[in-house]
């Protein structure tokens, strides 16, 4: 089990209530966060979230609280199609990594059916909306 969790989000992820509702929803990041501590907390573990829209300081954020973590969640939104130094700070680390997508990336624009990140992280959740975030979470959790 992971009890010491950290959660990315990269860019754009902080409009996240008010940015194109019919595909990401309406549930703010602060309130995705407020779940995602309440959940962790609940069973004892500790939970700690980032957001950033750039790359170098997401990669900053996993050469620290993510090295330390045994487990982390990353939404890295377009950085998933591209963010070739986010792919290499994560595939340093040895604790398992989730990707998560809010919206269904594979029906959507050609360029987000790749991802550079997904060969480096432990598994993907893509299209269950918000609550892809918590369903991670449950498996890190779950993890033995
Ligand atoms: C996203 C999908 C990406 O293609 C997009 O650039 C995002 C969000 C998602 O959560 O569905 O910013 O990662």
């Amino acid at each position: 089990m992971s009890r010491n969790i950290v959660v990315i989000h990269g860019p754009n992820l902080n409009m996240l209530g008010r940015r194109e509702p019919e595909i990401y929803g309406t549930m703010t990041l602060a309130a995705i966060d407020a779940a995602l501590i309440e959940r962790a907390t609940a069973v004892g573990a500790t939970l700690s979230t980032f957001q950033s829209n750039h790359e170098g300081a997401l990669v900053d954020v996993i050469h620290g609280a993510g090295w330390a973590a045994d487990g982390l969640i990353i939404n890295p939104g377009a950085l998933t199609h591209y963010g070739l130094s986010l792919r290499d700070a994560l595939a340093m680390l040895k604790a398992p990594i989730i990707e998560v997508h809010i919206s269904n990336v594979y029906k959507r624009e050609p360029f987000r059916h790749t991802s550079v990140v997904a060969p480096v992280a432990t598994g993907q959740i893509s299209g269950l909306g918000w609550r892809g975030y918590l369903l991670a979470l449950e498996w890190l959790l779950g993890e033995e």
